[in-house]
């Protein structure tokens, strides 16, 4: 089992416990590759069945025996956990439940959890230092494993929550030699020391095969974020921008002290940035509700709801299911959520093409959704701009369930009062020519496009006069009468010279 020269070096670490690389080892392509030296820091909990941390057992890399009487199976796949810094030195409540989810919902893997507390219960500097250390840990661990179990470092998942998404990038690169870690998950890796740093000193896509990242708590206050902005992995996710996630808001803060009594204070502070972990565990427990995000420049761009594409690995899946595609370039992806599980929205991109008589509207308007499957109810909406002549607006609408292939829409506009009377005024100044008909608003046309499935629909009035939309009034929009597969795919290639007037002639 042991080789030689892995012997040699085991023998030479025991007694020292703090060594030096040891021997130069030859991995098995031949590339001479320095053993990383052991610290001995961190404590490896292989986790078995449902329980508490103490029913883990405890596995030395520098006995490899332990992994075997633990009851390590090197013919299925390693999953290593690994926690952020502590401010008590307790191992979070978190760290049990994504071990369970993982062991539960793959049925092979072992699970393996890092714990550094020691390293972790510090001031917030010293232990952000000591991450490069732990790092080294379990590349230690990971050599031991290839060694005495022919494991090869791709069948190896680090997922690393704060500073253990770095702890997880230095283990990938301390781990040198040819083969690479299959994959590391960062789950909104920590900000602060490693922010803008070189990529050597933090998690980057140089780590492993597959690096992804959730961003949750991306938030600044006095030039500090708690997790890291930038991109550091082949795919980035920014759920509801990254910056603070829905439901970990203040307001909550007495309902999280309902649930977990004064340590509600705490899940407040902490929920945000904890939010990265339910996400994951999310796409473990619900399977049929994976959370589909798309690449976008920033998040202003991705609330008008133009970043909806597929195409070329545009978007992906947020979570364990995620589709590993390799590109040079980190990609930013973004997401709407809900505030709790399942997390999973439906995102629609809805066009529509003002050519309105006066000049500088905001106007307020509630739009409700019916599909095959179910209705939406009234959503507001609300213009970036105000509303001009001619002009195409695109914003995002977000569902909570699948209601199916859109079949009808229903607008309504608010602040009628307000409205009308402006409208009255309007009209004395400028006598309109037409018989009672007050052309206010006029909606050109309406195209939707769902994210989650890809398809694109456009919209017709159903009212007589075409698409007049008046103030005080709903309006109901029904699928154009061309709206058949092969006129959509048609439409789809030359949607930018489908004009106002074709449409009111449909
Ligand atoms: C290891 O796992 C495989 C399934 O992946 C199983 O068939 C085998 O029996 C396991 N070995 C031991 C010793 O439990
Ligand atoms: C908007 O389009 C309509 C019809 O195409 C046209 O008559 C009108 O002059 C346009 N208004 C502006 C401000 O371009
Ligand atoms: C799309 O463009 C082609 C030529 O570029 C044109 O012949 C065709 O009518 C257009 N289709 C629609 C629906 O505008």
């Amino acid at each position: 089992m042991l080789s030689v020269k892995s012997l040699i070096c085991h023998v030479m670490i025991t007694p020292l416990l703090f060594v030096f690389p040891c021997v130069v080892d030859t991995d098995q392509r031949g590339i001479l590759r320095p053993k990383v030296p052991y610290i001995g820091n961190s404590v490896f909990r292989l986790y078995s069945e449902e329980g508490s941390m103490e029913d883990t057992c405890t596995v030395n890399p520098l006995q490899p025996h332990t992994l075997t009487s633990c009851g390590f199976n090197s013919s299925n796949p390693l999953i290593v956990i690994t926690h952020g810094w502590s401010v008590d030195g307790m191992m979070e409540g978190w760290v049990l439940r994504l071990a369970k989810v993982l062991k539960t919902s793959l049925g092979h893997a072992n699970v393996v959890i890092t714990d550094w507390l020691t390293l972790a219960h510090q001031h917030y500097p010293i232990a952000a230092q000591n991450t490069r250390t732990v790092g080294q840990d379990i590349a230690y661990l990971l050599q031991t494993l290839q060694e005495n179990f022919q494991f090869p470092a791709k069948k190896v998942h680090l997922i690393g929550y704060s500073l253990g998404a770095h702890i997880s990038g230095f283990a990938g690169s301390s781990l040198g030699g040819s083969e690479k870690i299959g994959r590391i998950t960062g789950l909104d890796p920590a900000g602060p020391l490693f922010e803008g740093m070189s990529s050597t000193d933090r998690l980057s896509p140089d780590d492993a095969e597959f690096v992804d990242a959730i961003h949750t708590f991306t938030h600044e206050r006095m030039g500090l974020s708690v997790g890291i902005k930038q991109a550091v992995a082949h795919y980035d996710f920014y759920p509801n921008g990254g910056a603070f996630q829905p439901g970990c808001d203040f307001q909550s803060l007495y309902q999280h002290i309902t649930e977990y009594g004064l340590m509600g204070f705490e899940q407040t502070v902490k929920c945000a940035h904890e939010r990265s972990v339910h996400l994951f565990i999310d796409s473990l427990l619900n399977k049929d509700k994976q959370s589909m995000a798309y690449r976008c420049s920033d998040n202003s761009a991705f609330d008008k709801g133009v970043c909806l594409d597929c195409r070329k690995n545009r978007c992906n899946t947020l979570g364990y299911d995620i589709k590993r595609v390799r590109s040079g370039r980190s990609k930013k992806l973004f997401l709407k959520t809900r505030s709790q599980m399942p997390y999973k929205l439906y995102h629609y991109q809805f066009r529509i093409q003002f050519v309105n008589h006066i000049e500088g509207l905001e106007p307020s308007l509630t739009i409700a959704l019916t599909g095959t499957k179910g209705e939406s109810g009234d959503l507001p909406i609300s213009f970036i701009e105000e509303i001009s002549s001619n002009k195409t607006y695109t914003f995002l609408i977000t569902l909570d369930r699948d209601i199916g292939e859109l079949m009808l829409l229903r607008f309504h506009w608010e602040g009628l009062a307000l409205w009308t009377n402006m409208w009255n005024r309007v009209q004395t100044i400028i006598p309109w020519s037409s018989a009672g008909n007050k052309p206010l608003l006029t909606v050109g046309k309406i195209s939707v496009k769902a994210g989650e499935t890809q398809e694109r629909t456009t919209f017709c009035a159903k009212t007589n006069d075409g698409q007049h939309v008046q103030v005080s009034q709903e309006v109901v929009f029904v699928r154009c009468r061309d709206d058949s597969p092969r006129q959509r795919r048609r439409k789809l290639h030359n949607l930018s010279s489908v004009s106002v007037h074709q449409i009111e002639h449909l």
